[in-house]
């Protein structure tokens, strides 16, 4: 239940959530892709192109100047929303796939290191890695992460063990985007980190749904994308432990990440997080960042966690009504798992479903791999799922609608 707003209330933030298609009201299930946007947060990108665009850190005018306190407030409160050391250790990026593209950097690419990740990872933490091996450049180990989406402790710490110490980066989903079921980051941080390795998380799904203390859960590296968590779409963050982040080398060099450049060749870089941030950046998307973490604050992460509870809870109650017609994987229990689920329609295609449900009952959510193609063929759903994904401004009346829909269209198509 959340509290510190009434439901409605919080529906009233979301301008999105009141557009009509064909003059009826719409149902949006499609936040794990892309999260609707509060109002706060279309404000600060409005300010930013109304009121005083300008680059940070560069021209000394009253618009830059706004700026660079602006741009550098959004790191503060992002790290503080994570309990960072401080805020030098936030790196902005495009989104995650930029974030953990960046946090590869840290590996020597001699062939001597391995990476160990799941097999329903999505793209951004697969292809990167099969890349790198193909090139001889690592060696890559994927553990099966089973039917709940979730690799055993046993599996991860016997492959944790066949590396050489000190060698190694483990880089897993807190929250799968198509099993939802959630990692003992934890737990999972003790074993990589007795055998001296670096532990990289992809908190795209997590991120926006759950509480993350970077500090007590002893993660190294960690990939946001804050267009799932009501922030404007380009913009993420790597989040790296500062001695990470001083040995790990740019994705891209240019303005901003030097102190000075002379020639012949002589290039003095800037510290983190300066030295990841080549030439100008996505202000606005920044700034509308960080109202988008006052504005997750203003909720309470674990207030929109329980929300996000008992809408699963109605959805998979509505999904057991279905009995063999259809399946998904992920944990059994609505409190192991996100608000989400890929569902297996069978015999029926899932993109003709999605087309239906946005045709006939305005509701929108994604139909196919959504990324995580390796993941489909393993478990022989080459045709794809259905993925309805819930947010903190769901009700569950709309989670019953889209059971009902599914229901009708199956009967139809069936
Ligand atoms: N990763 C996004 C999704 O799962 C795009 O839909």
């Amino acid at each position: 239940m959340i509290r510190m707003k009434t439901k409605m209330n919080i529906r009233e933030d979301f301008p999105a959530l009141f557009v009509l298609k064909d003059g009826s009201p719409i149902i949006y299930a499609d936040s794990a892709c892309m999260s609707l946007k509060p109002k706060p947060v279309i404000q600060a990108l409005m300010d930013y192109y109304t009121k005083f665009t300008a680059c940070a850190g560069r021209s000394p005018h009253m618009f830059s100047r706004e700026t660079t306190k602006r741009y550098e407030e959004a790191r503060e409160k992002t790290a503080k929303f994570i309990n960072a050391k401080n805020s030098s250790e936030v790196v902005w990026t495009k989104n995650t796939t930029e974030a953990l593209n960046l946090g590869s950097m840290i590996l020597k690419l001699d062939g001597s290191e391995t990476i160990i990740a799941t097999s329903e990872s999505h793209n951004s933490n697969i292809v990167k890695w099969m890349f790198l091996e193909n090139a001889g450049k690592i060696k890559l180990k994927v553990l099966e992460a089973g039917e709940t989406g979730i690799c055993s402790l046993e599996s991860l710490t016997e492959a944790v063990n066949e590396c050489s110490p000190g060698k190694f980066l483990v880089s897993l989903a807190q929250v799968s985007n198509v099993t939802a079921g959630i990692i003992d980051v934890q737990t999972i941080a003790k074993i990589i980190h007795e055998r001296d390795g670096i532990f990289q998380l992809d908190a795209a799904q997590s991120f926006p749904h759950l509480s993350i203390d970077v500090q007590k859960l002893d993660i190294d590296l960690m990939g946001v994308s804050m267009h799932k968590a009501c922030g404007p779409t380009g913009i993420g963050f790597l989040y790296g432990k500062y001695h990470i982040l001083e040995k790990l080398h740019p994705l891209i060099l240019g303005g901003e990440t030097v102190s000075d450049v002379k020639i012949p060749n002589t290039i003095k870089m800037l510290p983190p997080p300066a030295k990841f941030e080549a030439g100008l950046q996505n202000y606005g998307g920044v700034i509308a960042a960080g109202a988008a973490i006052d504005y997750l604050e203003s909720i309470g992460m674990d207030n929109i966690h329980q929300h996000e509870i008992s809408l699963s809870r109605v959805m998979l109650d509505g999904l057991k009504e279905f009995g063999d017609d259809l399946s998904y994987l992920g944990p059994a229990k609505a409190e192991d798992r996100a608000a989400l689920a890929a569902i297996n329609l069978k015999e029926i295609n899932p993109h003709e479903v999605a087309i239906l449900l946005d045709d006939m009952y305005n509701i929108f959510l994604r139909s196919g791999y959504h990324c995580t193609h390796a993941f489909h063929h393993q478990h022989e759903l080459d045709q794809g799922t259905l993925r309805p994904s819930w947010y903190l401004y769901n009700t569950e009346e709309e989670v019953r609608t889209f059971i009902d829909a599914l229901k009708e269209i199956m009967d139809t198509l069936g």
